[in-house]
């Protein structure tokens, strides 16, 4: 039995994969991914924003290597030095607080929900318990976060969904302002959504909704599970609006492929959760949390978080190419960084990304006709020119131009 069949019999059937059925991925290297048959795809999908350091960087590697001769888990009922450096690591170059340590954003925004509604509640008042979120947001899959997440289409059929949370469009700061309530405990949103076909937040909405937060003394959560730890060209996607939230959340790349995720909270709030308020078996496992280590070294002590912002330019400065080239085609361009998408006049994406994969390309569909890029920060100007080559061969194909 091939393996596309193996799952077809053995694997639940929850995500969109790969329409062909034959992508099997086999190992990864850089920005390039090789198949079981030896194709080799470069692969500007980067594992949905977790691959922010390529395949199997040598830095990562080694730091797995070497935590897991020496110790793969522990419980948290005890100390470990990877957490403990992470820890430190995180907060020094945020917030400045404490840190919680999850496996996934889903759970990394279950602890911000848990730990705001704590804090509320025993600092401003009982009654505080409902989340204003935007529409269009992604917050996760378990029923909090599918709550949290503003898009009907997430939720439909898993009713009854918790109570206390509302949505306000994304942009749109006099809505959050009007959404807000005596009952509000926090404001959540994505800096950059993600997941809703890359909508970047505009500084003066991100800054209205601080000061709302604090005319109103709510906690401002920053979701950074996709476009934190670098993916914006700063650090964290906040550090260029000029707003600090009280708790970001992280996830995706931050374990450098180990899943691994944090939320990140500012000194006022670090205490808002006690011993037997929240746990996680894996969470903060050393090995993850090694790698980790690893992912920051290379982005801040090495550089390479210095080159996303050039690299996201030299990317912009092709599909402008594309566009004067095919005009009409790409009919905009939104993101920052190296979180992008391409809205297509009337394309249909899921076509697009076939095209592309089937000349060793992956990009990603997103919506009808909106196609995503997440390529990895390691990328240089010849993988640019090939990704550019084989999109643009590909509309050209698709629109017979
Ligand atoms: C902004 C954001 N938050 C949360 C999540 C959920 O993360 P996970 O799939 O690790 O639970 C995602 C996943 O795409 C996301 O993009």
């Amino acid at each position: 039995m091939d393996i596309p069949t193996m799952y077809e019999q053995y694997v639940m059937n929850t995500y969109r994969r790969d329409p062909q059925k034959t992508l099997v991925i086999k190992e990864g290297r850089g920005a390039r991914v090789r198949d079981e048959r030896g194709g080799e795809y470069l692969d500007f999908v980067g594992g949905l924003a977790v691959n922010a350091l390529g395949h199997s960087h040598p830095r990562v590697v080694e730091a797995i290597r070497h935590q897991a001769e020496a110790l793969i888990h522990t419980s948290n009922l005890y100390y470990t030095e990877p957490q403990a450096k992470l820890a430190c690591r995180l907060s020094e170059n945020s917030l400045g607080g404490k840190v919680f340590f999850a496996n996934s954003g889903a759970e990394a925004n279950e602890t911000a929900i848990k730990a705001a509604r704590k804090y509320a509640k025993n600092n401003i008042s009982a009654n505080r318990h409902t989340f204003v979120t935007a529409l269009g947001s992604f917050h996760g899959r378990t029923l909090a976060t599918v709550t949290a997440t503003g898009q009907e289409h997430h939720q439909k059929d898993f009713d009854p969904l918790p109570a206390g949370f509302i949505y306000a469009p994304f942009n749109d700061a006099d809505a959050f302002e009007r959404a807000v309530n005596e009952e509000t405990c926090a404001v959540m949103v994505e800096p950059v959504q993600g997941e809703s076909g890359v909508h970047v937040a505009e500084k003066d909405f991100l800054r209205a909704l601080r000061r709302i937060c604090d005319e109103n003394g709510l906690l401002l959560i920053f979701d950074e599970v996709q476009c934190g730890v670098g993916r914006t060209g700063t650090l964290w996607a906040y550090q260029d609006y000029g707003v600090e939230p009280d708790i970001i959340t992280s996830a995706k790349a931050l374990g450098g492929g180990m899943p691994l995720a944090a939320a990140i909270f500012n000194p006022k709030i670090s205490s808002a959760l006690g011993p037997g308020d929240h746990a996680s078996t894996f969470g903060g496992n050393p090995v993850s949390c090694s790698a980790a280590l690893a992912v920051m070294e290379v982005l801040l002590d090495d550089g390479l978080l210095q080159e996303v912002n050039a690299k996201s330019e030299f990317i912009l400065g092709e599909i402008k190419r594309i566009r004067e080239q095919l005009p009409g085609v790409v009919k905009g361009v939104r993101g920052k960084g190296l979180i992008l998408a391409m809205e297509l006049d009337g394309l249909n994406a899921a076509a697009v990304q076939a095209g592309c994969q089937s000349k060793g390309l992956l990009v990603n569909a997103i919506g009808e006709s909106t196609v995503r890029i997440l390529p990895p920060f390691i990328i240089d100007e010849q993988d640019v020119q090939q990704f550019a080559s084989i999109f643009m061969e590909t509309l050209q194909e698709i629109t017979g131009s």
